[in-house]
This record gives structure tokens, C-alpha cells and sequence, in this order.
């Protein structure tokens, strides 16, 4: 049933070529990428590292410099640097996906997998950790509107896990899960 197989049908599942994380701020995209990444003995990438190390500054340096205009152009040459990876996890910065054709993009380079969660849940993790030039001068509804107003992005992917409440470890078993029950049904 499905596509052919070759080789062995015994042996662990075939990974799909690179995974891509997407999601909200806070939803553990780093972390969660790392860890992955680790268990799966695969390189990790992470789109905002590769824009800090091409501008040579931080992010909310790049905003305050140069405006957010000027990051979502560094974001679309991130892009189409990932085009020369294979089986790397990749973790994009939370607005990447966001714009007409980015998300078609992605799904071009492997497996796309949103981290999901609740809205109050990303909030407080994005608060938490690391300056985010996204929340400064924001309100948390005003956050709260710019999160679903990407859903329907994020929604895009081809799989979903809901990190609501999970540490990192949970959730790369939950992805861990998806993707084996994913490539199950594709035989
Ligand atoms: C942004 C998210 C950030 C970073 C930049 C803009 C956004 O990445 O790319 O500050 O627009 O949501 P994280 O999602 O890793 O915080």
C-alpha cells in the first residue's frame, strides 16, 4: 500500500528529509530543536542564528537599527539559504512562516511540524526567555491578536503537537510519535 519501499521493511522508520519547526514565540521551538536533533543524531539550524551571524548583531539589534522591514528581508534569504540542507532540524523564528507562499516554502524542504500550545502558556515562556523585539511595546492582547493571526499559517503544517504544559523532552517524544505513526500510514 502507499509508495514503493526499497530496501529493508524491518528496519526503523525512513525519516523525511529535514524537519521544520514552527510556531508561536514561546512555544520551545529552540529547545524542542535541540533536543530532536540530539536524539535523532541530526545538525540543528536556526534561522534567527543564521541572520545574526550574516548582520553581525543581535535581533533586537536588527530591529532597533534597522526596523523590522529589514528583518523580514534577512528572514527571506534565511530561506533561501535552508534550500541547501538535507536532514537537518530546522527551528524558524515565529514570524517566518508568515506571509503568502512561506509556508508552501517550508513544506518544500521536508516535514513541517507546528509547535502548538495555549495562547496564555506561549505568552508567559516568550516573557520568560531571551528580549523578543515582537512583544516590547505590545500588549499581551495586542500579542495575542498577532498569534492568531498566524495560525492560519502555522496551521499549514503537516503535523501539529500541543506543548501546552509539556516539558521539551514530552514533546519531542510526542513528535517522535507523530512522525512514526505518520510514516506507518504511509505504507
Ligand atoms: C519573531 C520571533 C523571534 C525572532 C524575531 C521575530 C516573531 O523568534 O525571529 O524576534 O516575529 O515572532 P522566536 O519565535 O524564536 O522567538
Amino acid at each position: 500500500r502507499g509508495r514503493p519501499r526499497s530496501g529493508s521493511d524491518t528496519m526503523a522508520p525512513v525519516m523525511p528529509e529535514n524537519l521544520i519547526l514552527v510556531g508561536f514565540m514561546g512555544a520551545g521551538k529552540s529547545s524542542v530543536g535541540r533536543l530532536l536533533a540530539r536524539r535523532l543524531g541530526r545538525c540543528f539550524v536556526e534561522t534567527d542564528d543564521m541572520i545574526i551571524a550574516r548582520e553581525g548583531c543581535s535581533i533586537p539589534e536588527i530591529f532597533a537599527r534597522h526596523g523590522e522591514a529589514h528583518f523580514r528581508a534577512a528572514e527571506e534569504e534565511a530561506l533561501s539559504g535552508l534550500r541547501l540542507k538535507t536532514n537537518d532540524v530546522i527551528a524558524t523564528g515565529g514570524g517566518l512562516p508568515c506571509r503568502e507562499g512561506r509556508m508552501e516554502d517550508l513544506r518544500a524542504l521536508g516535514t513541517v511540524i507546528w509547535l502548538a500550545g495555549d495562547f496564555d502558556a506561549l505568552y508567559e515562556r516568550a516573557l520568560r526567555a531571551g528580549a523578543r523585539p515582537m512583544l516590547a511595546g505590545r500588549t499581551r492582547d495586542e500579542v495575542e491578536a498577532l498569534c492568531r493571526s498566524r495560525e492560519p499559517f502555522y496551521r499549514q503544517a503537516d503535523l501539529s503537537v500541543d506543548t501546552t504544559g509539556l516539558g521539551p523532552d514530552q514533546v519531542v517524544s510526542r513528535i517522535l510519535g507523530a512522525l512514526a505513526a505518520r510514516e506507518q500510514a504511509a505504507r
